[in-house]
């Protein structure tokens, strides 16, 4: 059980932390981890967990905070994590706490990030949570320090070497490596490309929005936000229509292994040792990967335009590229382009179905809709977290970090960090400056398909604004169980078609 006692932006008073113990206490749990992030809500964590004595345990994740005195305290508490069974969030006991300042959705934002490293601090070192926007960018930027490479950049948790390399994809490499592998496609995910595409995304979104809108109420995660982006990568790589909707179904169960809609049991036990291999760590990795395999196959025989084609017959200082670099990349693209798409169009829609003021605004003003597809983005950015891992001895706003320490930078804060966006958790399709970290914004691993993602959602709500009056919720969303995709599962909404 964890209890959230984030206050990075001061949301949880200490009563409704209280209370949330009171309630577990009543509800037999018999250990809460309270966990703090910025320097005050650390130590507050340490001092809530010893008022609260057994039932408590505290995790000071703050440098600042685990360093003095109190500190101490609160780092024996985050090593005592690692013998925990399991991390359970107060959604899966009937206990979603639902009162407070907090909209649910912020407490559940919150909350996904302080499981996650609660789950995963007490195997790990020392985690640094890097929230602030330009600390942000700052790791970001320097790939010499902070390497992608070292230890890996999608999982927090440690992982051999062997384990590492045999999953290692172009993402988790660093330059000259990383530089000269992305080459290989970039030429086709610049802005000037993306704008060729525009005739068939057009018709992509009309077909959906076609086929839904006269629906009147509907599940918009598969009616609108899935069967988008695919066909979008499809196009791009060159994939059959056929294989498709098997191909999201892989895809989801690689990245969101811990949703159990997606994944069943293995949501809870976590990776098996004979996956430990296969790309993601999946059971359904070596399927992905086989019917890569076929595309490679047709595409080395008779090369066509696409991406696959123009991976299958790369080289890499003068040699092809190896079976593994071959089958993490058809991995990489399929599931990176796929489901974070996916989740910005979702929580686009449900941003819109809460804020009618903001629809409205953007229907007298279409020719907002740039912007708004920002806000969208900030307001929603569908991936949490990457990390990277400190090359040598170095700072961060004078925290010392030590050679071998993970950075986690956390996307979504840096987007409701204060001090660059006003007002953080106003959803604001005029905002100016919008620059978000949704999806990096800097540095070499800047997302490749940020110009794709961005024009699919341009697209989409340019089609949409004429044709809606009204989006409305029909039914409560539901998110998706995981600490790395920021997403829903479920959208169920109502639209009032225009006249
Ligand atoms: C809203 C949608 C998207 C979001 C929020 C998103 C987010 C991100 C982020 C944060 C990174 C940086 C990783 C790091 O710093 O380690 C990244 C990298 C990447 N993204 Fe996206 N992405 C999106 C859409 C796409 C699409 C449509 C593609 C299409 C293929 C794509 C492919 C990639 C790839 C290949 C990388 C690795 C780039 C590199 O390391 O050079 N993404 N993405």
């Amino acid at each position: 059980m964890l209890v959230d006692c984030h206050t990075h932006l001061d949301r949880y008073p200490e009563r409704v932390v209280r209370a949330m113990l009171r309630r577990a206490a009543r509800a037999g749990v018999s250990r809460v981890v309270v966990a703090g992030f910025d320097v005050r809500s650390s130590r507050r964590a340490v001092w809530l967990a010893e008022r609260h004595g057994a039932l408590a345990a505290a995790v000071g994740l703050h440098p600042l905070a685990v360093r003095g005195p109190v500190a101490g305290r609160g780092y024996a508490a985050l090593k005592r994590l690692a013998t925990a069974p399991r991390v359970v969030a107060w959604s899966e006991l009937g206990l979603d706490y639902r009162s407070g300042p907090a909209t649910r959705q912020e407490q559940r934002a919150a909350f996904e990030r302080q499981l996650l490293l609660a789950r995963e601090c007490g195997l790990a070192a020392i985690v640094h949570a890097v929230d602030a926007d330009d600390d942000v960018l700052a790791v970001l930027r320097d790939t010499e320090t902070f390497s992608s490479e070292l230890g890996g950049a999608a999982t927090i948790d440690d992982q051999p070497e062997d384990v590492l390399e045999a999953r290692r994809n172009f993402m988790e490499t660093d330059p000259p490596r990383h530089t000269k592998f992305r080459r290989i496609f970039a030429a086709d995910f610049t802005p000037r490309a993306v704008r060729r595409y525009e005739d068939w995304l057009r018709d992509i979104v009309r077909d959906v929005l076609d086929r839904t809108l006269p629906l009147g109420e509907f599940e918009a995660v598969h009616e609108i936000a899935a069967p988008i982006p695919i066909r979008v990568l499809a196009q791009i790589l060159g994939l059959e229509e056929e294989h498709l909707p098997r191909l999201v179904e892989l895809g989801d169960r690689l990245l969101v292994d811990t949703e159990p809609d997606y994944v069943g049991e293995l949501a809870f036990r976590g990776e098996r040792p004979e996956d430990r291999y296969l790309p993601f760590g999946s059971p359904w990795a070596e399927e992905l990967c086989a019917l890569g395999r076929q595309y490679y196959d047709r595409r080395r025989e008779e090369p066509t335009d696409d991406v696959l084609s123009l991976i299958a017959n790369a080289e890499l200082d003068g040699c092809p590229l190896s079976g593994r670099d071959l089958d993490n990349t058809f991995a990489i693209l399929v599931v990176a382009g796929n489901e974070t798409t996916r989740q910005s169009i979702a929580a686009g829609l449900l941003a819109f179905a809460r804020h009618p003021d903001q629809w409205d605004l953007l229907r007298g003003e279409p020719e907002l809709v740039p912007s708004a597809v920002e806000e969208v983005l900030r307001y929603s950015h569908p991936v949490w977290h990457f990390r990277r891992t400190a090359t040598r001895d170095t700072e961060i706003r004078d925290v010392p970090i030590a050679a071998g320490d993970k950075v986690v930078v956390w996307f979504g804060a840096a987007n409701r960090d204060p001090d660059a966006f006003p007002d953080p958790h106003r959803f604001d399709i005029r905002r100016a400056p919008n620059e978000h970290a949704t999806f990096g914004r800097t540095g070499p691993h800047f997302c490749l398909g940020a110009h794709l993602a961005r024009f699919e959602l341009t697209v989409l709500f340019e089609e949409l604004v004429p044709r809606v009056e009204r989006i409305e919720l029909a039914g409560e969303p539901k998110r998706l169980r995981s600490n790395f995709t920021n997403g829903l599962k479920q959208l169920p909404i109502r639209v009032t078609l225009a006249g």
